[in-house]
């Protein structure tokens, strides 16, 4: 007989308890349940609905509950029996099978839809901090590497196509920026996520007095739900955590592209150590970046876990429906997804090796400099439009002499504008380039420091 079958005259089919079951995976939340219910019995102690001694008597129940699972989930014991239903209903069987009547009193003044709405704010939570501390370790060597790096010229890319040479160190504090929004934006989350939901009932709120202050306060809540249905009936927290979490995702899948391309032998710009790449069963030769491409290939199905429960919500009509259910896989699964590729990519990045000579090569090649020349001509008073075709005509001549515009004699340079003058070859050098780039936030050498200087003393206080 299942708690909620007293109106019943026959029993569950077999197919329905295999459908209708969530504990093959909502037992993951098996701490975050008992948490809930710790809070939930002090609470209804102090409102006068349990005593003292029952109070007691349920929470070493719980306590017990919560050790014998831990050790039974540890060892990969996670097959329960699907009579269960799910993980409220389990440990609450458990607890009656062990501490007897006083355990059928635990579920006064609450249902099971606030329960899981209070269990799954919980483990969002505690994900967020440990996901944000993943991602402060990533941006503390993407800082470390800037700075090693800071000297180090390599081509800066639109389209592809070599555009404007740029420290390492400044390319590489690009990622660090994006790690940042990730990290605030995590942060974000919380204000929205932190919110207790517990006391709200079914959906009308309950018939009792609780102390849903206490209830806050016991479980590190920030805030108190102000609205019973809205609270039972609300997934946001889930959809938002699942966008921040596709939004990292992305990131960490646009800096495995650049390492994949990176890495290939038309760049030769980084090679990955043995320890994060993997051969071939024919190729002999081979050492592939099988690390960064399952980190962009694991982008899909987190994308796909946030279209999946933008979807189960969608049509649904208030308050609590069991489609919600459907709310949690996608969300292990991406906690699971984002917390190991952060963990890969992280210990693979600190085992990358910068190919340094090959970038300044690379920078070298492909008229990189010519907005500088253009830039020069600027300086000698001619405006930029006109510069810019001057410069575009001398590319012309170098791409059909296949020669570097700084091989191109004074003279040569004379027949395009009488401005030129020996001074211009100092202009053309790529650390010259670099240094000329003046503004806020430019990849001059003051400049990437003062932003590897500002992150420092960001990670500092976090
Ligand atoms: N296993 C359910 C879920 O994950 C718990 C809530 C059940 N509530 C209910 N009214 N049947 O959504």
């Amino acid at each position: 007989m299942k708690a909620w079958q007293g109106r019943f005259i026959s029993g569950s089919s077999d197919l329905l308890e295999k459908f209708n079951a969530s504990i093959g995976f909502d037992y993951k939340l098996f701490s975050q349940d008992i948490k809930g219910s710790m809070a939930h019995s002090t609470m209804l102690a102090e409102i006068g609905i349990l005593t003292a001694k029952e109070c007691e008597a349920i929470q070493n129940g719980l306590a017990e509950i919560e050790f014998d699972l831990k050790k039974v989930i540890e060892e990969g014991k996670t097959d329960f029996d699907i009579k269960y239903e799910d993980i409220h209903m389990m440990i609450e069987s458990l607890l009656i099978d062990k501490i007897g009547d006083i355990g059928k009193k635990l579920h006064t003044a609450r249902s099971r839809n606030d329960q899981v709405a209070v269990d799954l704010r919980l483990y969002v939570v505690h994900k967020v901090t440990e996901i944000q501390n993943q991602t402060a370790s990533l941006m503390k060597l993407l800082l470390e590497l800037s700075e090693a790096y800071v000297d180090d010229i390599l081509p800066g890319y639109t389209h592809l196509q070599r555009a404007q040479p740029i420290r390492l160190g400044f390319h590489l504090m690009t990622y660090y920026q994006m790690f940042k929004r990730d990290y605030e934006r995590l942060t974000d989350t919380l204000k929205r996520t932190s919110v207790l939901p517990l006391g709200s009932g079914a959906l009308a709120g309950v018939n009792y007095k609780t102390n849903r202050e206490l209830l806050k306060n016991l479980l590190d809540f920030n805030e108190i739900s102000e609205h019973a249905m809205d609270a039972v009936s609300d997934r946001d927290f889930v959809i938002e955590f699942n966008s921040v979490v596709a939004i990292m995702m992305m990131h960490l899948s646009r800096f495995s592209e650049e390492l994949i391309l990176w890495s290939s032998s038309e760049y030769a710009f980084v090679e990955i150590s043995d320890a994060y790449t993997t051969g071939s069963s024919i190729m002999p030769q081979k050492k592939n970046p099988d690390v960064a491409e399952l980190v962009r290939g694991k982008t899909g199905r987190v994308y796909g876990n946030l279209m999946s429960i933008l979807t189960v919500m969608k049509g649904l009509p208030l308050a609590y429906n069991k489609d919600m259910q459907e709310d949690k896989e996608g969300l292990f699964d991406s906690v699971e997804t984002i917390q190991m590729c952060l963990e890969v990519f992280t210990a693979m990045l600190s085992e990358t090796r910068f190919n340094t000579v090959e970038m300044n090569k690379a920078a070298k090649q492909g008229f990189l400099n010519a907005t500088d020349l253009a830039d020069y001509l600027v300086m000698k008073g001619l405006p930029f439009r006109e510069c810019h075709h001057i410069t575009g005509s001398i590319v012309k001549i170098c791409v059909q002499t296949g020669c570097a515009i700084e091989d191109l004699s004074l003279s040569q340079l004379k027949q395009f504008s009488a401005l030129f003058d020996s001074d211009v070859y100092k202009h053309l050098e790529l650390s010259s380039v670099v240094e000329a780039k003046k503004s806020y936030g430019s990849t001059s050498k003051e400049s990437t420091l003062e932003m590897i200087h500002k992150a420092k003393t960001y990670m500092d206080q976090l």
